[in-house]
């Protein structure tokens, strides 16, 4: 009795999926039209295009390096300016590259500043 019960209920399911399917996949053209639209321009929504997409939250920066948004202050790739790449063993800080072992104003990382008394050595500010 339990199993005929669950066999109906899993009939139903299949048929209301079925019913949904139906109403969701038009043989309309214009929706069908309309949606291929969408996708399209879903694809051409690039930076290059349309600038603004940089400054959505969640972007990775609000700069725009062929088609892909990027924070030139940090981008060791694109570094101040696009396809400028820092070399090996340096890092972006504020648009410059800068050798985080021995950079008084980025120490080991970016913003991290001796002060007067330190100066930075292998990445840390250290008294002499
Ligand atoms: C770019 O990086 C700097 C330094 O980390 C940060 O202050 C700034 O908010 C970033 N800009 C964007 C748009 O993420």
């Amino acid at each position: 009795m339990k199993y005929l019960k669950n066999l109906f209920l899993l009939a139903m399911l299949i048929m209301g999926l079925a019913i949904s399917v139906l109403a969701i996949s038009p043989g309309n053209e214009e929706a069908k039209k309309v949606k291929n639209r969408f996708l399209s321009e879903r694809v051409v929504v690039t930076c290059d295009k349309y600038p603004n997409v940089c400054h959505i939250k969640g972007s990775a920066g609000s700069d725009c390096c062929v088609k892909k948004c990027v924070n030139l202050s940090t981008d060791g790739s694109n570094c101040g300016r696009c396809g400028k790449k820092c070399s090996y063993g340096k890092i972006c800080c504020e648009g410059k590259c800068v050798n985080p072992k021995s950079n008084e104003k980025h120490c080991g990382k970016c913003g991290n500043r001796c002060n007067a008394e330190s100066s930075c050595i292998y990445g840390m500010c250290s008294y002499a």
